[in-house]
């Protein structure tokens, strides 16, 4: 019995650890990363003379964006594309040092989880998708034709 509660505990310790969570589950873009971008970044990186051309206040504009060969986001390789190079020390550093809002380590490890996973348009959860999954073909029953009137044969 105690041992069933530590592991109880210890589960509800580790459900509870956001960090772990977020290496789980794929986040989704426009719940993650859509507003990180919006928090972080387009303030400069909007449709109004983005700086150095650089968008990402859409999805398209993001992915579509390259720079100097260098394309914004690879799907599937995060250290590769250049925002987030830019958020781990690897291009300029951005935001810049001096803009007021900065993202956290575990923010910025969304966003490289976002992209590792395929950096796709949005994830919904798979747990809903799955459950409305295509439900498979009923079996079309042979429809029991009964005579209206059973015909009476009279055998003598
Ligand atoms: C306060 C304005 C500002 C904010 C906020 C900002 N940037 Fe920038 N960004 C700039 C400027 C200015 C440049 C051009 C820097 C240069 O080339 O000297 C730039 C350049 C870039 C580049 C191209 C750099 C290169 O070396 O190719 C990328 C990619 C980029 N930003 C991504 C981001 C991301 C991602 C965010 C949000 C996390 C962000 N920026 C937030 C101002 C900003």
């Amino acid at each position: 019995m105690k041992r069933l509660c530590l592991v109880a505990a210890f589960s509800a310790l580790l459900l509870g650890a956001p960090h772990l969570q977020a290496a789980e589950e794929t986040p989704s873009y426009t719940k993650d990363i859509q507003p990180f971008l919006k928090r972080y970044c387009v303030e400069c990186h909007g449709p109004n003379k983005p700086k150095s051309g650089v968008r990402v206040d859409s999805y398209e504009a993001m992915m579509s964006g390259s720079r100097k060969g260098k394309k914004n986001v690879i799907a599937g390789d995060p250290d590769a594309s250049r925002i987030i190079m830019t958020m781990t020390g690897k291009a300029k550093q951005m935001p810049p040092r001096k803009y007021a809002q900065h993202p956290t380590r575990e923010e910025i490890a969304k966003v490289s989880a976002w992209i590792k996973a395929g950096a796709k348009k949005d994830t919904a959860a798979p747990a809903t998708k799955s459950s409305q999954g295509p439900t498979p073909p009923r079996r079309s029953e042979p429809v029991a034709v009964t005579p209206s009137r059973p015909t009476l044969v009279s055998p003598r």
